[in-house]
């Protein structure tokens, strides 16, 4: 983009002088990581995100992708370097026009240097040019780029942008996006938001998305293969598209009967959560081995294992919780995770409950009973599980059994207003589990930090049963196991890597 009418080399000394008065020493390299704890090089520092566009081709016979990568950002210090998180192959870098050096470090970092250092709070356009065979690429001895026999999809967390766009790779950095993709007539490609276009040339079709709303690294999602997409709208009017792989096989049906029931489910969400706050809403079932799904913004990816036992609202409810728990407010550091799964598993709760195959209550109630107090279930702390249990079981069934006993400790009343009030208040943003906490109190008007304290940070089992109603909903009898349960738990079951 030409921006002035001066001559390059002109504009290059020009900012030189601009850029570095006073202290040339302030200008230094990015840090390799965000500065998350559970994983030190993931993101990284001194810039923030505001636009991705990415513009790709890929052939599904040979797994090569290529791309050009056009990166909008604002600098938050004096930069000399600058790190992205990437492990394809690049062969040009462009830092606001000029040509930048670059190199591989570390596990996934990509390291640009442009050719003048970049003062802070200034807007930066970074161009990356790239290709590669994503399934040959690994870091610490994994990859997260699923092949199927048509094609391949990127669907993971915490991570799988590095085998597709080079990015900062956190949810602290929210960006919108354009994903624009070249397949081979007759494949597909779906990613997040709504499809703008498709066009068609010397047999290539063209796929133009877009994500309008802020979105994490780890929900934007890519998948190429040859699907059959549905379209429609709910009730409350959100627009749904879907996508199915043509080969499910005897998963079809099952998965179908699930997928298309998402309008029913976003409207009946909304209820809880408020209005729904993208622009679009939907699934995909490709062809993957793997078990989980995940809540890939606007277009959730799920496995076609979810539906192996036939249909699976559940799920559904699950990742289209995570669609205010996770994507409108994400975590502002892993360790946060509760706000994601501890909610997005209450609300197969609450559904389980709408069902009549067990209420919010008894399933509460059974996980308490169901782990004895020198079980390790009880050693994981939803509220900070450390990174090797941050899909554990607990994060899920202890910390929906944290939010049961804060709603007996707060009341009804309260509790839905919270439930309702968490997405609008910290919308398209990112908030930790202390920022919960405060918000519970300050709409309950009570202190928490106690109850915070014993469901969600001792590495022990609450001896207080106030995971109990406070009136009456409690029986005291043994637990029985809630119809539910069984499709619930497997939600979670198989975990990648
Ligand atoms: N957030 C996902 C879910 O609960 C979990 C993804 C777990 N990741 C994995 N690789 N197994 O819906
Ligand atoms: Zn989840």
């Amino acid at each position: 983009m030409h921006r002035r009418i001066i001559a390059p080399g002109a504009l290059a000394a020009a900012s030189l002088l601009l850029a570095i008065p006073a202290s040339a020493a302030s200008y230094s390299p990015g840090a390799p990581g965000i500065g998350d704890p559970y994983y030190p090089n993931y993101g990284n520092g001194g810039y923030d995100v505001s636009h991705y566009d990415l513009r790709l081709q890929y052939q599904p016979k040979t797994d090569e992708l290529q791309g050009t990568a056009t990166i909008l950002a604002r600098t938050t210090r004096d930069l000399s370097s600058f790190d992205l998180d990437f492990l394809l192959d690049v062969s040009e870098v462009r830092v606001d026009g000029a040509k930048a050096s670059f190199t591989a470090s570390g596990e996934h970092e990509l390291v640009v240097t442009p050719k003048t250092p970049l003062a802070k709070g200034t807007t930066v356009t970074v161009v990356v040019r790239y290709s590669g065979v994503p399934s040959t690429k690994s870091a610490y001895g994994f990859s997260t780029w699923h092949r199927t026999p048509d094609g391949a999809v990127a669907a993971d967390e915490p991570e799988a942008a590095w085998w597709w766009f080079p990015s900062n790779d956190h949810p602290g950095d929210k960006a919108t996006y354009d994903v624009s993709v070249a397949v081979p007539d007759g494949t597909q490609a779906i990613s997040n938001g709504t499809l703008q276009s498709t066009t068609s040339k010397l047999g290539w079709t063209r796929y133009n998305w877009r994500q309008n709303k802020p979105q994490a690294t780890y929900l934007a999602t890519l998948a190429l293969g040859r699907f059959d997409i549905t379209t429609g709208t709910s009730d409350g009017g959100v627009p749904v598209i879907n996508a199915y792989s043509k080969d499910l096989g005897d998963n079809d049906g099952a998965a179908r009967a699930s997928v298309e029931r998402t309008g029913e489910l976003v409207d009946w969400l909304s209820g809880y959560f408020g209005p729904y706050p993208f622009s679009s809403a939907g699934g995909y079932v490709p062809n993957t081995t793997t078990g989980y799904a995940l809540e890939t913004q606007t277009r959730v990816y799920y496995s076609p294992k979810q539906f192996a036992n036939g249909s699976n609202t559940s799920v559904v409810v699950h990742e289209l919780a995570h669609q205010w728990y996770g994507d409108d407010v994400s975590l502002k550091h892993w360790k946060d995770i509760w706000i994601n799964e501890g909610f997005a598993r209450y609300a197969q709760w609450l559904w389980s409950e709408h069902e009549g195959e067990g209420t919010a209550q008894e399933l509460a109630d059974y996980v308490y009973a169901s782990h004895p107090a020198d079980d390790a279930f009880w050693t994981v702390a939803p509220g900070d599980p450390g990174a090797d249990h941050q899909f554990d079981a607990a994060v899920y069934d202890r910390g929906a059994l944290a939010i049961q006993a804060l709603r007996n400790t707060i009341g009804d009343d309260a509790f839905f207003r919270i439930l309702k009030g968490w997405p609008r208040t910290h919308a398209y943003g990112n908030a930790s589990v202390a920022d919960f906490q405060r918000y519970a109190e300050q709409v309950s008007g009570k202190p928490l930090s106690a109850l915070f304290d014993t469901w969600l940070f001792q590495p022990s089992k609450p001896a207080a049963p106030s995971a109990r109603a406070l009136a009456g909903a409690g029986t005291g009898t043994e637990a029985t196991r809630p119809k539910s349960w069984k499709r619930i738990e497997a939600t979670n079951d198989v975990h990648g890597h």
